[in-house]
């Protein structure tokens, strides 16, 4: 992978950073949860590589959604739904057209994000194994944060309630082999998650994604 392609992302990280309040700690979370479920699957050491410097952009369309629906406080309506997921398909678009192996990872991560196991999910309806592992990988570290996080439209639940609505979905939403490896896990992801939080005292958004893609601080 070029280092162009990786400041590349970092730029791209830090414009998703700065969507909204708190969006720095999902994008970095996310990509670290999201390397450590690769580890803990059996993914090679380049791969996992892959997955944590591609992940902190699988929001980037969330760029294009208006505020009014972003930020709403309140359940999203089915026409506002739809909007909300434009999100992977306009994410993929900004990603689309590199040459570069980790880029290309990037755009497809950013469209299938929302894709589910069972074909139910979103812009295409992709099921199992049409979803390269690493994007099912990246699917379940996305769902555990979203779902533990406070949000405007919900307070955060706890690791546990969250573990337990991955099993839920496991073999539906999720890839039934990726959820028992992530439950089974569970303290190595915890400390992934405290590396995380580590990395987001680092300062305002564009510091931590710096510091999470080793850049010099300006
Ligand atoms: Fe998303
Ligand atoms: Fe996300």
């Amino acid at each position: 992978m070029s280092s162009n392609a990786v400041l590349t992302l970092a730029s791209l990280a830090t414009a998703s950073a700065v969507r909204y309040d708190g969006a720095v700690s999902h994008v970095i979370r996310t990509a670290l949860v999201a390397e450590c479920l690769a580890g803990l699957a059996g993914l090679d050491p380049q791969e996992q590589e892959i997955i944590r410097l591609a992940t902190p952009v699988h929001d980037i369309g969330k760029l294009a959604i208006a505020d009014s629906v972003l930020l709403k406080p309140g359940r999203l309506d089915p026409q506002e739904r739809t909007e909300m997921e434009r999100h992977s398909s306009i994410g993929a678009d900004i990603l689309a057209g590199s040459t570069d192996e980790l880029l290309q990872f990037a755009a497809l991560m950013a469209r299938c994000h929302h894709e589910r196991y069972d074909g139910m999910g979103y812009p295409q309806g992709l099921a199992g194994g049409e979803l390269p592992l690493a994007v099912r990988v990246v699917a379940i570290a996305d769902a555990f944060d979203a779902m533990t996080e406070d949000r405007c439209y919900h307070p955060g639940m706890t690791e546990e309630a969250a573990c337990g609505i991955l099993e839920q979905g496991s073999g539906t939403h999720f890839d039934a082999n990726l959820v028992a490896v992530f439950v089974d896990g569970f303290a190595r992801v915890r400390s992934a998650r405290q590396y995380a939080d580590q990395v987001l005292r680092s300062g305002a958004p564009a510091d931590v994604v710096g510091r999470f893609y080793g850049l010099p601080r300006q």
